[in-house]
């Protein structure tokens, strides 16, 4: 079975004894211990793969490899020997990011295809982790190429300035259980590519009715999707979001994405809210000029919510899930609204606007009280790169986590862990909650110098209803301009979608 996963690489899996061209990668525990096809191939070069191993004293080490070109005896053209340390000690998420590295493992000199003989000297890989590595290894393929034109003008990816692997074969034991064990992965790897690809777009080309139609394309998928444009939004009195649009020659819009995969039986569905500021100049407020391109990624939370719904309807997720997404672009202009302003909320409570800046907790309090106005949400889950001091408190590893509900903080710490899609939990109280009292309004949008992602925290709060469960996730660190990782080299991560597919699968799909 072959799976297409984006224009750049197709993936499939085959038993171990298939024949071979391009690279073929195979494996060594600690020691080393060759595995079976490792030996068998060695044998067939009569010894040079275990020489070579000796010459450089590879002891099976991970991220050792031993790399033979043009091997003697054989076909293809590279046979590289892969170090995996101990591969029985696996987690999941060791078998996802060993994918990634050794996709990396080709990038730069990449042949048109790639064999890649998955055995531990102990046993076979399980299905699961076969699924686990080949998803590791699309997420490290993905490249945002669409605007750079000599890729995509020659045929002959050697040529273009990015190469690109053709073909991805993994042989394992048990092919035909791991092409099943790779379907929902499959559905993972689109889901998390399509959010990087709309994080990694920019702000001319992608604004809110433009990302309002991304959304609008689920439709293909089976997921009812609904977009309010300004009369609507106007009726709805989504005067926060509103007024964040208002400078903007883009008008705003709210997308609701809705999957009923459980059913009437399934019940009151999980809501996932996104903030989508497709460009966040600041405002009047306006941001320095020094790396104010970042902000075309202020969308991410967004992003992350298209995405997961993509892969909830792809893998048809037993699940009722709700989608959210503000969609407003923030900029300066004769129209944009001003400090000092004071707007009323959806919920009836008034805000000043002390920064125009602090634009996201505007966009999503509307969101998060429509969502609760109109669907009873067993838990409301947002998304949103909200505050650079997230960064200042956790770095780029961590997305900081406010919640409400220890439960919930609970099942979604424990989803980072097993994803690494990793979650800090940061506290709110009364006493934060303060911080954002106003003089002459319910509460002002900023909350002073310190402790500003709690106070943008405490902010959302006040939009969540007494007994809703609700956690926000500030990925202001980890969804945009990330760091380099074994699944990852693009600017715009795709996080949380992973995450969340974890969280749904685990507590909220019907068995
Ligand atoms: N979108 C930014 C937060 C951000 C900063 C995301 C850097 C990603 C990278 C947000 O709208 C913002 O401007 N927040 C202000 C809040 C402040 C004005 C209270 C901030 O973090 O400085
Ligand atoms: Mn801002
Ligand atoms: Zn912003």
């Amino acid at each position: 079975m072959e799976f297409s996963v984006n224009d750049q690489t197709v993936l499939s899996f085959a038993s171990k004894n298939s024949p071979a061209d391009g690279v073929a990668v195979v494996f060594a525990e600690e020691g080393p211990k060759l595995t079976a096809t490792a030996q068998d191939l060695d044998k067939k070069t009569k010894g040079s793969l275990s020489r070579a191993a000796g010459i450089t004293g590879f002891k099976g080490k991970k991220e050792q490899t031993v790399d033979l070109l043009a091997p003697q005896g054989l076909k293809f053209a590279r046979l590289v020997l892969v170090g995996m340390d101990k591969a029985s000690a696996y987690s999941q998420e060791d078998w996802l990011n060993f994918g990634g590295a050794v996709r990396g493992m080709f990038s730069g000199k990449e042949a048109p295809a790639a064999h890649v003989f998955l055995e531990r000297t102990g046993g076979d890989v399980a299905p699961a982790d076969v699924a686990s590595f080949a998803l590791g290894a699309l997420l490290r393929g993905y490249k945002f190429q669409k605007y750079k034109t000599k890729a995509r003008k020659t045929k002959d990816a050697a040529a273009a300035n990015e190469r690109t692997l053709k073909k991805l074969v993994i042989h394992c034991a048990d092919p035909r259980a791991a092409a099943q064990a790779f379907a929902p992965a499959r559905a993972i790897a689109d889901g998390v590519m399509l959010a990087r690809d709309l994080v990694n777009e920019p702000a001319n080309i992608l604004g809110p009715a433009e990302f309002a139609t991304r959304a609008k394309e689920l439709t293909r998928l089976g997921v009812q999707v609904e977009v309010l444009g300004q009369k609507a939004l106007e009726k709805l009195g989504m005067n926060a979001l509103l007024a964040v649009g208002q400078g903007s020659e883009k008008t705003s819009h709210v997308a609701v994405m809705q999957w009923k995969g459980a059913g009437a039986r399934g019940g009151e569905p999980i809501v996932i809210v996104g903030k989508g500021v497709t460009f966040d100049a600041g405002g009047i407020s306006l941001k320095p000029a020094a790396g104010m391109e970042d902000m075309k990624g202020d969308m991410a939370g967004a992003a992350c919510v298209v995405g997961l719904m993509h892969e909830l309807a792809a893998r048809k997720a037993k699940v009722n899930a709700v989608g959210i997404i503000g969609l407003v672009e923030n900029m300066p202009s004769g129209s944009a609204m001003r400090p000092g302003d004071v707007v009323t909320a959806m919920s009836g409570q008034t805000i000043e606007v002390l920064n125009t800046d602090a634009e996201g907790r505007m966009v999503l309090a509307d969101c998060l009280w429509y969502a609760q106005d109109r669907f009873k949400p067993k838990a409301v889950i947002n998304l949103a790169t909200l505050t650079g001091a997230v960064m200042v408190a956790l770095g780029k590893e961590h997305a900081g986590l406010f919640s409400n509900n220890n439960e919930l903080a609970g099942q979604l710490i424990a989803a980072g862990d097993v994803t690494g899609e990793k979650l800090w939990r940061l506290p709110l109280g009364p006493k934060y909650d303060k911080m954002i009292d106003s003089k002459v309004a319910d509460m002002k949008n900023t909350g002073g110098k310190w402790g500003g992602s709690i106070s943008a925290a405490q902010f959302l709060q006040r939009f969540i209803k007494e007994g809703t469960a609700w956690a926000h996730l500030d990925i202001a660190g980890t969804a945009m301009s990330s760091v380099d990782s074994d699944i990852n080299r693009s600017w715009g991560s795709g996080f949380g979608v992973r995450l969340l597919d974890r969280l749904i699968a685990d507590q909220y799909e019907r068995r």
